[in-house]
């Protein structure tokens, strides 16, 4: 088969990894006969320095011919400390998942056993955890007008609104996944307090119909901030709302001990994006040290999700177990093994899916 990727490195150590993951696409299209073409843009603090705009024209056009993206990280400390930039590389972001349509965001927690000890819960608490968040990622507050301050700005305000065919259909994806799981989906509002989260909450409850295999649950979000690290192997498919979704990820992201090591997808029209959920991390750039099993484990992501491949992402995940029984990782997992360098993880995982 013949796929075109589009490639955003972006900032800070995404380069680095994104280069690996190339690899490994590469080693899997040899091994299995498909046609990889790959494009590049900028993305972030580089687009800025480059063009003076965080999302490109030029981006997006490469992105929009594409099959897929394959995001690196985005993000320069020399934004982050400065409140008052006008043009910010988060910008790009936003305006790349709304521009490419990209309303669902797919963050999966799963637990890898030489690992799992790694997690801040207790062993019992986490062995074996394995849920996805769907969270709406183009509505909500981070987009809905008014907003901004009053005139002397001394009152700042944002809006969250969201429409019924925003919320059916990033639920229809929940109860998707959930039938081809186990069959359980959460519902995570603010319905006690929000009119956004009673209309989240009567929408799903009238599409439950036509899911009658799948066990809905609603939750209050304070209430799933709490029960997800008591009782993480509780969940199965959560979906939920881009500002509750974007906390609730986060948190999510480490009860596996794995943050490193999370992939993620954006979905909603024909591009798809697969992004590393760990962020530009500008202390290790250029260092060759940056983890990249992340990023790889997106580009398995991208197999499933984009091309419906799923030996491809099969063939992925297997060498990435590998790596980690046999100990070939970087510096932040080696546990006072050896130490590999990004660049040879790669090398490592490519050889051995051709191998
Ligand atoms: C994420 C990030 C972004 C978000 C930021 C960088 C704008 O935190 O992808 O979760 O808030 O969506
Ligand atoms: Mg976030």
């Amino acid at each position: 088969m013949e796929m075109n990727i589009a490639l955003l490195p972006g900032d800070g150590i995404g380069p680095e990894v994104i280069a690996q993951a190339v690899k490994v696409v590469k080693a899997v299209g040899q091994k299995f006969g498909h046609q990889i073409t790959f494009k590049e843009g900028l993305v972030g603090a580089c687009a800025i320095d480059a063009t003076g705009d965080p999302y490109p024209d030029a981006t997006h056009e490469i992105c929009a011919a594409s099959d897929a993206v394959l995001f690196g990280a985005i993000g320069d400390p020399k934004y982050d400390n400065d409140p008052k930039a006008k043009v910010r590389p988060e910008q790009g972001l936003l305006r790349m998942r709304q521009k490419l349509g990209l309303f669902a965001n797919v963050r999966p927690t799963f637990t890898f056993p030489s690992l799992v000890h790694k997690s801040p819960l207790k062993l019992e608490r986490v062995d074996g955890v394995d849920f996805v968040f769907f969270r709406e990622l183009t509505g909500g507050v981070y987009f809905g007008e008014p907003r901004g301050r009053n005139e002397q700005g001394t009152k700042a305000f944002d809006t969250n609104v969201y429409s019924k065919e925003e919320v059916v259909r990033l639920a229809r994806m929940g109860f998707e996944a959930a039938q081809k799981r186990r069959k359980l989906l959460t519902c995570v509002d603010k319905a006690n307090v929000m009119a956004t989260s009673r209309l989240w909450r009567e929408t799903v409850q009238e599409l439950a119909a036509e899911y009658p295999d799948v066990k809905v649950e609603y939750e209050f979000v304070d209430a799933v901030a709490m029960r997800l690290i008591q009782w993480p192997k509780a969940y199965d498919v959560l979906i939920t709302e881009n500002l509750f979704g974007d906390i609730l990820t986060d948190e999510a992201s480490v009860i596996s001990g794995s943050m490193g090591l999370m992939p993620s997808a954006s979905l909603g029209s024909k591009v798809k994006l697969f992004e590393p959920i760990h962020g530009s991390y500008p202390q290790a750039a250029g260092k060759d040290i940056a983890n990249p099993l992340a990023t790889v484990l997106s580009a398995a992501m991208m197999f499933e999700y984009a091309f419906d491949m799923k030996e491809e992402a099969q063939a992925i995940s297997d060498v990435v177990n590998l790596s980690l029984a046999e100990g070939v990782v970087t510096e932040d997992i080696a546990e006072g093994g050896k130490a590999y360098k990004t660049s040879e993880v790669g090398d490592w995982l490519a050889a051995k899916i051709l191998g």
